[in-house]
């Protein structure tokens, strides 16, 4: 020991002091502090042992303790950000109402899922796990379904981040609350943080304006600082229009993987169809018409198409005072004067799309 312990040390030799006992290094005025802290904490332990400790357990024990108020502190933290922004769990129920045949699935399982619950055998492999992704298609294809599906699998915190919320104390402060946001989110762990309708984050700065532009700067900014973090943490970010983003986000080396989440093939509608019929008092229904006169709904057409359905068989029977059993002419029926979301256009721009912007 450096210091005669009854004479008031340097700051230098409480650092050295501290260093001796611990193998612990702290600024010398840092170390000046927590040596007169140490101190006081040798009395007290010494009091409440009812024996005489040494220097030394006085202050491994007070490093120890300090490093658990410390924790406590940053998990104190945590959950007021959660709090805060209004963090949700799921089960992992949405994850299986997703049929596997479903494309988007496969590829989340394997890039995703795999990597973040199989850790120490991916870093075996040298397989990096995804921090960042882009889910983008038409409208009600199941984007937000997915996102709320991995959390849900994960059992990881989702938070969903609007960009109106960002908006709310006017466009001028959108970069400076993004930043905010972002730098709360950064202190979470086993969270999914995704933000929704992402070109109005992050559009084109071609032919945006001065504000637009410092948006998505602020934003080309945060993308490397959020993927420097290891904790367990995801950025997913969705959007309906994936060619209005600006080009410098989609280029390799800002999102891990670009995702396309399209219409439904008949075995996915087949599987859609067939979880939902169940909530229903179905009679005679033919599933593979269904599945036919289905071809340009989206999931969220479906859930449109059964919930009319459903108001229709229950209105009958309110009518007629006797069990109402849904039937094939039931749907048809509805149908009829329902618009399914995807028309050729869409389906041919989300194709070109796809070739383009995909990447996993
Ligand atoms: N694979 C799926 N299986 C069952 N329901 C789904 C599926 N995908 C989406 N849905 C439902 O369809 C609706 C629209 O999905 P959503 O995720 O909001 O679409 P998007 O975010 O692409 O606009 C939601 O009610 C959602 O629960
Ligand atoms: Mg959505």
């Amino acid at each position: 020991m450096n210091a005669n312990m009854l004479e008031a040390p340097s700051a230098e030799e409480c650092a050295s002091n501290i260093f001796e006992m611990s193998g612990a290094k702290f600024e010398p005025e840092i170390a000046c502090d927590l040596w007169a802290k140490i101190n006081q904490h040798k009395w007290l332990l010494s009091e409440k042992l009812c024996r005489d400790v040494g220097f030394r357990t006085a202050c491994i024990d007070f490093l120890e303790n300090m490093e658990q108020a410390v924790n406590e502190y940053l998990s104190y933290k945590r959950k007021d950000i959660l709090n805060e922004m209004g963090a949700q769990t799921f089960g992992r129920e949405i994850w299986d109402t997703i049929a596997d045949s479903q494309p988007p699935k496969k590829l989340v399982q394997r890039r995703i899922i795999l990597p973040l619950t199989m850790e120490d055998l991916s870093r075996k492999h040298g397989v990096s796990t995804p921090k960042t992704i882009i889910f983008f298609g038409p409208p009600g294809t199941g984007k937000t379904h997915f996102v709320k599906a991995i959390a849900g699998v994960l059992s990881w915190w989702y938070i969903e981040i609007a960009p109106s919320m960002l908006m709310e104390q006017g466009a001028a402060n959108v970069g400076a609350n993004l930043r905010r946001t972002m730098e709360k989110v950064r202190q979470l762990q086993d969270a999914v943080i995704f933000i929704d309708e992402f070109e109005e984050l992050a559009p084109s700065r071609d032919n945006a304006d001065r504000l637009d532009k410092s948006i998505t700067n602020e934003f080309l900014k945060q993308v490397p600082l959020f993927k420097n973090e290891c904790k367990r943490l995801l950025l997913v970010c969705a959007t309906n229009y994936i060619g209005q983003l600006d080009a410098a986000l989609l280029r390799p080396g800002r999102f891990d993987c670009i995702i396309p989440v399209g219409g439904l093939n008949p075995d996915e509608r087949k599987a859609i169809l067939d979880h939902c019929l169940s909530r229903l008092n179905v009679g005679q229904i033919g599933l593979d018409r269904l599945v036919d006169e289905t071809s340009r709904f989206t999931p969220a057409d479906i859930g449109y198409l059964f919930e009319q359905v459903a108001q229709f068989a229950f209105e009958r029977e309110v009518a007629e005072h006797k069990d109402y059993k849904v039937t094939t002419e039931d749907f048809l029926h509805v149908m009829a004067n329902m618009r399914p979301s995807l028309t050729d256009e869409i389906v041919e721009q989300f194709e070109k799309d796809s070739l383009t912007y995909s990447r996993a």
